[in-house]
């Protein structure tokens, strides 16, 4: 036999032995096709503003145009200027609105301010009593904090916009920024009444650089952990508006400097807000609003300011918002075992985008079944949670792909399987709320319980190849 020869037939040999010994069954895969479609998915989107005490037609914005599926709920605390305690009946108020986002499977993000018009200083002369106020909705905050996403810091000056304050730096005339000293107070406040996992919200990025003395932005190590600056995000209620966003950026940065920073932090902490200024402006424009929610990692956008500028940008624009504020993940391909023997290992690779502005900010599980296709109490289903963090299936990471082996239950029924995949709520109140699990964006495998079908070929028979055990549950095997 000539040389070439020898070496086919020596591969050959080589991957025989080599597949006799591993005895891995042979893979199926499969593409998945994007969707157009617009839907409502959780802790992202259009928002809309709501006060506490006014909560109108909240029942219709999930299937309104724009998928509303968040709402800002606006707090006035006036009446407690005065009073070391909010009063039980406006407590009682924020409850009610909170337990009306729950029934109509919406999540919210909260502000409270002592004005929602323009007067310069509308606080309490005491910090202590804004301090304490802050304490009073602590309660609330765990009560609620399954459908809370994040609260705005706001406290200072008129609609809590953090400016025109008692506390500015100079306090006899509007539009100065808030003292440092009363910053740090007031957002240390935030971090000891909220949740580890939430996050307080300030209005410029120049103060988050002022509660942390720092002009570094929130780094890899740092994020997705329980301190401060972890916790801390952005928003920008003058969105676009001009060279310096009316004021945001007024702090000796360039816009250039002060989008980089955003855009670093953003990677792991809430970005949101909402536009301002003269339809079609050089900032506010349709391509430049494209490229910089996507370089600010947007997560949330006021659908009702500024319509004129919305409109500007046009119907497709609007809808690429609603699909891309936040996250939005896309399956691309899955290769899988083709067939697996009970007690034996089911090989997955399955690849993903995330084709949205900014990454997922609050993690939930990502959760396998297996299941026979039969419906009723003829249905037999075997769940595994994965151990991935979605947060981490970011918009820089591109392709993402979770490469698993899975322990097929030695009790399972031989047959035709399917897979499915899903991403419920974080919280046992919610996971099994369909309209608080996440949508993938692909044509053809959304199921209206919340799961997604990834095949529906999966052939269990025992005389499939590979090691098995005697395991009667359906696990990630960890290498
Ligand atoms: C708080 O006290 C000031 C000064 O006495 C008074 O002008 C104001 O009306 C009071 N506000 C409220 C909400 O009680
Ligand atoms: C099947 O796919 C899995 C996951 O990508 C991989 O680990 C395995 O080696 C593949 N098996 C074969 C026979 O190609
Ligand atoms: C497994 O997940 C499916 C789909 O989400 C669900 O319908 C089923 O109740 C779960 N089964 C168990 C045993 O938890
Ligand atoms: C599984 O098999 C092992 C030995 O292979 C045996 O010791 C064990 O009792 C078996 N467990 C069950 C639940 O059958």
């Amino acid at each position: 036999m000539n040389h070439q020869m020898f070496i086919l037939l020596y591969v050959f040999m080589i991957n025989s032995w080599y597949n006799a010994l591993a005895a891995e069954p042979p893979n199926a895969t499969k593409t998945f096709a994007s969707t157009q479609t617009l839907f409502a998915n959780p802790e992202r989107g259009w928002i809309t503003h709501r006060f506490s005490d006014d909560v109108y037609d909240v029942d219709s914005l999930r299937s309104s145009a724009e998928k509303v599926s968040l709402l800002l709920i606006k707090i006035d605390i006036s009446a407690y200027r005065n009073s070391s305690h909010i009063g039980q009946s406006k407590l009682n108020e924020i409850r009610s609105v909170l337990a009306t986002c729950r029934q109509q499977g919406l999540k919210a993000i909260m502000r409270s301010a002592y004005s929602w018009d323009l007067v310069l200083a509308p606080e309490p002369k005491s910090l202590e009593t804004v301090k304490g106020h802050i304490m009073d909705m602590k309660p609330i905050y765990y009560e609620y904090e399954d459908i809370i996403v994040a609260v705005e810091m706001g406290m200072f000056g008129p609609w809590g916009e953090m400016h025109s304050s008692y506390y500015s730096t100079v306090n006899t005339g509007l539009f100065y920024p808030i003292k440092t000293s009363a910053l740090r107070e007031v957002h240390a406040t935030y971090m000891s009444a909220l949740p580890t996992a939430r996050s307080v919200i300030l209005r410029t990025p120049y103060y988050i650089r002022q509660v942390f003395n720092s002009n570094t932005p929130l780094s890899p190590a740092e994020a997705y952990s329980s301190n401060p600056k972890a916790r801390t995000g952005y928003h920008n209620d003058a969105y676009l508006s001009s060279s310096t966003d009316s004021g945001t950026f007024d702090y000796g940065w360039s816009r250039a400097q002060e989008l980089a920073y955003v855009g670093q932090m953003t990677r792991y902490t809430f970005f949101g807000g909402e536009t301002y200024g003269t339809p079609n402006g050089p900032y506010n424009k349709a391509q430049n609003a494209l490229v910089e929610s996507k370089q600010q990692h947007m997560t949330y956008l006021n659908r009702d300011y500024d319509p004129p500028i919305y409109n500007a940008w046009g119907t497709t624009v609007k809808q690429e918002f609603t699909r891309k504020l936040g996250y939005c993940f896309q399956l691309q391909s899955l290769s899988h075992s083709k067939e697996v023997a009970p007690g034996g290992l089911f090989s997955f690779s399955l690849k993903l985008r995330n084709i949205g502005f900014a990454a997922m900010h609050l993690t939930r599980p990502v959760k396998l079944t297996l299941d026979n296709g039969k419906t009723g109490s003829t249905r037999v289903t075997y769940n595994a949670t994965l151990s991935v963090d979605p947060r981490t299936w970011t918009p820089e990471a591109n392709v993402i792909s979770i490469d698993r082996k899975l322990r097929i239950p030695a009790n399972i029924k031989q047959g035709v399987w399917r897979l499915l995949l899903a991403l419920p709520d974080g919280s046992t109140r919610l996971q099994s709320d369909v309209r608080y699990t996440v949508r993938l964006a692909n044509e053809n495998i959304w199921n209206a319980d919340g799961t997604h079908l990834l095949a529906n070929d999966i052939s269990i028979t025992a005389s499939a190849p590979g090691t098995r055990t005697n395991e009667t549950v359906f696990r990630e095997i960890t290498a």
